[in-house]
């Protein structure tokens, strides 16, 4: 079958890759892709944000199923409009993405569910949200509802610092929107992945990413700065439970809605001393941890997100390897402000041909000459499979050592929580 793959990140490449092994795949085409993916099918230029002209590049190259990475696509309702034209689709419709674009919404879906999670309330002005933080104290976590980007989500560690973040998600210039403040929960978080299509549910894996920029999970927030897969710390048990009391009645919860969903769930979960609890739902894959889950994953994708798309997940079974993956992002110099553009890579192949190593393209173009060049702020993960953490985390140095490009860098401590 022919398949289109929306995105142009790391995420895609690795699920471009995985895809590609696939004996379903006649043709793969990835848009727009990056020059990794360009190894494994073939990169096509199409503005995305136009449904109309997706639909149209799908009858021109007789597309059977298009797979989307990315949630801004679904978010638009992507899913829907192609699903409305009889194409087939793994993403979420533009309703059940909700769980990923609204705070507000998903905490709504876990109250009917019950779904265990932080407690909160939600409130439309500074003073009720500051009478709330001023009986319940700090630790306390501030969440901003609405078209606001980048104005996330405070850990506030003091009253007063709760009280200035939720003056400052108020200030005009943010827009409407409503403040969700919640319960602040203690542990260790992990990133959980699921395939769900109505009220059928297909646990993938788990994996731990690492949020902030710098060594010892200092610096700023990021979107990822290394991930690995398995996360110790999640264990078989667990992962049962996450299924039975946060997965499955979300899934229900949204069919009987006359929402279903119809793709990846990824429940980013804290463990805390009473068990794990819902931080947030996305609706799509993690980046990197999809990374590190396509180099474990044993079974053929394509036919897993068709099951899911078609709704045939009681059909299929999932195989892991035993072995762990690790992927280290590479970022430019600047990231996560402004990264630097246009330096030179060199040395991705030789890293790529060492022991165990996959190199994701995550932000590269290629410049004039046809070299790799940085295009982004997270531009490479540098990836690789071991027996242990300790041999995955070693191969993963050895090959980012092994790339030349000094305006690059990195985290050197993935994964300390599993090597304890
Ligand atoms: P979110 O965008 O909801 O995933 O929040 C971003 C990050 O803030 C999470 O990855 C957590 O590290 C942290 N966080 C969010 N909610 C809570 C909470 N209720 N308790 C503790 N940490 C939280
Ligand atoms: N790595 C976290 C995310 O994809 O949201």
């Amino acid at each position: 079958m022919n398949v289109l793959l929306i995105g142009s990140g790391g995420r895609e490449h690795a699920l471009a890759a995985a895809m590609a092994r696939s004996p379903l795949l006649t043709r793969l085409f990835i848009a727009p892709g990056n020059p990794g993916t360009a190894a494994c099918g073939e990169n096509v230029v199409v503005d995305v944000a136009s449904h109309g002209a997706v639909l149209d590049l799908c009858r021109l190259m007789s597309i059977d199923f298009v797979v989307v990475g990315p949630e801004a696509p679904l978010v638009a309702g992507l899913a829907d409009d192609l699903r409305s034209a009889g194409v087939k689709v793994f993403g979420h419709s533009k309703a059940a993405a909700r769980l990923e674009g609204s705070k507000a919404f998903t905490k709504e879906i876990c109250d009917a569910a019950a779904v265990p999670t932080a407690a909160y309330g939600r409130f439309a002005d500074a003073a009720s949200a500051k009478a709330h933080i001023a009986r319940h104290g700090a630790p306390i976590v501030v969440k901003f509802d609405g078209l606001a980007a980048g104005k996330g989500v405070v850990v506030a560690m003091s009253a007063a610092e709760a009280d200035a973040a939720v003056d400052d998600m108020f200030a005009g210039q943010f827009g409407h929107g409503e403040v969700v403040i919640e319960e602040f929960m203690e542990g260790e978080e992990v990133s959980f992945f699921a395939l769900v299509h109505g009220e059928q549910v297909l646990p993938l894996a788990a994996a731990q990413d690492h949020k902030r920029v710098g060594d010892g999970d200092t610096g700023p927030n990021t979107g990822g700065m290394g991930a690995y897969s398995p996360a110790p710390v999640f264990t078989e048990a667990m992962q049962a439970d996450v299924m039975e009391r946060i997965i499955r009645p979300t899934a229900l919860e949204m069919a009987r809605r006359g929402m279903p969903c119809s793709g990846v769930l990824f429940a980013g979960l804290m463990i805390t001393k009473d068990g794990p609890k819902l931080i947030e739902y996305n609706a799509r894959f993690g980046d990197p941890e999809c990374q590190v889950l396509m180099l474990r994953l044993q079974t053929d994708l394509l036919a897993l997100l068709l099951a899911c798309a078609e709704g045939r997940l009681d059909e299929v079974s999932v195989r892991w390897s035993a072995d762990f993956a690790l992927a280290v992002v590479m970022a430019a110099q600047g990231y996560p402000g402004e990264p630097l553009k246009g330096s030179r890579i060199a040395g991705v192949d030789a890293a790529a041909a060492l022991p165990g190593v996959t190199v994701f393209h995550a932000g590269t173009s290629t410049d004039a000459a046809g070299r790799l060049v940085a295009n982004g702020g997270r531009v490479l993960n540098v990836s690789a499979t071991g027996r242990t953490v300790a041999e995955a985390r070693a191969r993963a140095y050895a090959a980012v050592d092994a790339i030349d490009w000094p305006e690059g860098f990195c985290r050197r401590d993935i994964a300390w929580r599993a090597l304890g």
